[in-house]
């Protein structure tokens, strides 16, 4: 299960100041919890975690069992919340390298997404990659008005029905119940559609089929990824043993004291997808009225070997939060050589697991005493459950940081502003 240490942020931090906030912090929760918060009419992320809906489940796993069988590719179209959640799960539990033909391996189609920015010289390689491969396509979008999905939709629409016969049982929505584009071109063409529900919103949807039918596509668990999730939302639903509410409190204290952003690291890149998909949630959620912490994520060892001269020694303006997991699946022992001309005889039989943790102690130290207050999330181990208990970690505690901050953490006013130049600039009626 998930293991919160803030030992070293805690020195940055007076004692005093957590506790002068703890009744701020059960207020957020209670007002998470209670419904009464700004925006709770998209707290339905909670509920649906609350009463799990298992036909669901398994509709999802019958529906992505036929792709896996007729598919070789499937391809999601989507942007933001409507395609972050299922990249970051399906990076997580896929093996760095695919088995090779002939090994006994259940067969996996290539999971591809599209319509996550505006490249075309991107959407014309793909659709030549996919010549010749038995396509399905997954578009998602809640309010299926969103540009990039639906101009990718546009052209891998034509593409599929120009090749295959069966094209509309080749294609599955993911959308709102009833309003935008895409329900009226289902109502057409008579695609599979799934349901967003319309009290969660993209960032907080990956639980939903937006999330939930390209992981179960990619041949993952995904009733122990959900149930991972509702067994946190119910250890999270009180305010003793929450760690969602530690963590939330001590970013507060540090943003209050001046900090303005905060690195997500991770020792294991098969947890880069989990930072991208926290940098959206946290930063979409905190970042109103001139308020929040920067969300940046970097992948250790690597970025060590760049962006850690900066959070070692420049401006004074980062925490650092470590996702790690206890078992990463580095059980690899260093070989003996007998000449030791490499100078690393000092290493041999100690695992690639004990040295990346070394790695990651000797970074925690380094920058805490370089000023970086620095806190780890602790996984068991990279596996669905403890994935989804870790996502909604993150949801719990972005929400209640969000009342702390006194906005409204399930809205993205924001983003509109760019929409609306652009759209000027594009001579939409
Ligand atoms: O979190 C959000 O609400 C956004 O990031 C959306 O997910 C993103 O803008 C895509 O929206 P839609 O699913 O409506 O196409």
């Amino acid at each position: 299960m998930l293991r919160f240490d803030p030992t070293p942020v805690d020195a940055f931090i007076e004692k005093s100041a957590l506790e002068t906030l703890r009744p701020r912090v059960e207020a957020a929760h209670r007002a998470l919890i209670e419904k009464t918060g700004a925006g709770h009419e998209f707290t339905g992320w909670r509920d649906l975690l609350l009463s799990p809906n298992d036909a669901l489940l398994e509709d999802l796993a019958a529906t992505a069992a036929e792709i896996r069988e007729r598919a070789d590719v499937l391809v999601c179209i989507g942007i933001g919340g409507s395609y972050l959640g299922a990249k970051a799960v399906i990076d997580a539990l896929t093996p760095y390298f695919p088995a090779r033909r002939g090994d006994d391996a259940p067969r996996t189609p290539e999971i591809l997404f599209a319509g996550h920015h505006m490249s075309g010289a991107y959407l014309r390689e793909l659709m030549a990659y996919l010549e010749g491969k038995s396509v399905y396509l997954n578009v998602i979008s809640k309010s299926g008005t969103t540009l990039e999905p639906a101009l990718a939709f546009r052209f891998l629409r034509q593409w599929l029905e120009a090749r295959f016969d069966d094209a509309d049982r080749r294609i599955i929505v993911t959308t709102d119940p009833e309003r935008g584009a895409l329900n009226q071109l289902r109502a057409e063409k008579g695609y599979k559609k799934y349901v967003i529900p319309p009290d969660v919103g993209g960032r907080f949807s990956v639980l939903t089929p937006v999330g939930l039918l390209p992981i179960a596509v990619a041949g993952i668990d995904i009733h122990a990824l959900f149930y991972g999730a509702v067994d946190a939302c119910r250890r999270f639903s009180g305010t003793g043993d929450n760690p969602a509410l530690d963590y939330a409190a001590r970013r507060y204290l540090l943003h209050e004291h001046g900090y303005a952003v905060e690195v997500l690291a991770v020792f294991e890149p098969r947890l880069a997808g989990i930072g991208g998909w926290w940098q959206q949630l946290f930063g979409e959620s905190e970042g109103k009225d001139h308020k929040g912490l920067f969300p940046a994520v970097v992948q250790y060892s690597t970025d060590l070997h760049s962006l850690g001269q900066y959070v070692q020694d420049g401006k004074r303006l980062l925490i650092e939060t470590f996702l790690m997991a206890e078992h990463d699946g580095g059980d690899l022992p260093v070989p003996a050589t007998g000449d030791n001309l490499d100078g690393l005889d000092y290493l041999a039989g100690q695992t690639m697991r004990h040295i990346n943790r070394q790695a990651y102690e000797g970074t925690l130290r380094a920058h805490v005493a370089g000023g970086v207050p620095a806190m780890t999330l602790w996984l068991d181990r990279i596996a669905p459950g403890d994935l989804g208990a870790c996502l909604y970690f993150f949801e719990h505690a972005v929400a209640v940081g969000g009342y702390l901050l006194g906005i409204n953490p399930f809205d993205q006013p924001g983003v509109e502003a760019y929409k609306k130049e652009m759209f000027a600039l594009l001579g939409k009626p």
